[in-house]
């Protein structure tokens, strides 16, 4: 789309999971399908934003609008998308990126050995507060999966990782990773609004737009 508000502007979307190495044979990964980032991906595209995917190991086609740069590492997807936030008006950390990774990647296949083992990890860095400090005007929107406290733990992600919007969804017990429903609570500073239960397609609809409401206000103070 060449008119719709988010004509002109380039948006950058993270997505899916990320793939942590241990041995040329064996990775750390999660439980993300990628589709509620590949579904804002192309509910943005759709309100006319030139889109960049940066999108970790997923099942699914690119999205008719946006761009796709693959990636499999936390280190990849932070570096990638320091490069792509460089010119962006939006970006929007929809990956399950993971906390830790291998304290060192075994460069042949690890042998068992003894009846225990045990795997030393250290943590990768944090996408979001890394983009924010490259980009301090970017307006940028983060994802937050909680099991309990989801206000409480959303708002603390906000302030601390200094987001301009996040969106919360309750995890756990077959709850919105690999479905293709979902529900969503979104906070901003000052304010909040409930995504009812919805097909995770209608509900990135409905997240995109509240994303370009919110991004107006913002441009106007
Ligand atoms: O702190 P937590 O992982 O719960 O925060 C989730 C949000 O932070 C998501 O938007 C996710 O994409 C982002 N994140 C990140 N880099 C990490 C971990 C999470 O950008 N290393």
């Amino acid at each position: 789309l060449s008119s719709g508000p988010l004509s002109g502007k380039h948006v950058v979307v993270t997505a899916g999971p990320t793939r942590e190495p241990i041995d040329p044979v064996r990775f750390i990964t999660n439980r993300s399908s990628g589709k509620q980032g590949y579904a804002l991906a192309l509910a943005l595209a759709q309100l006319g934003a030139r889109v960049t995917l940066i999108s970790g190991p997923t099942n699914l086609g690119v999205p008719p609008g946006a761009t796709r740069i693959d990636v499999e590492s936390a280190q990849q997807m932070c570096d990638a998308a320091l490069e792509a936030a460089k010119n962006a008006d939006l970006f929007v950390g929809a990956a399950a990126v993971a906390d830790y990774r291998a304290a060192e990647i075994a460069g042949e296949k690890i042998k068992k050995k003894g009846e225990a083992m045990s795997l030393a990890l250290t943590r990768t860095d944090d996408i979001l507060v890394r983009v924010r400090a490259a980009q301090p005007d970017l307006f940028i929107v983060g994802f937050a999966a909680e099991t309990e406290k989801l206000e409480a733990h959303a708002r603390e992600k906000l302030t601390k990782k200094k987001l301009d919007l996040i969106a919360a969804n309750w995890v756990g017990q077959g709850r919105a990773f690999d479905r293709d429903d979902n529900q969503l609570s979104v906070f901003w500073d000052g304010g909040g609004r409930e995504l009812a239960q919805a097909g995770k397609d209608q509900l990135a609809r409905e997240l995109a737009a509240l994303i370009v409401e919110r991004l107006h206000i913002d441009n106007k103070k």
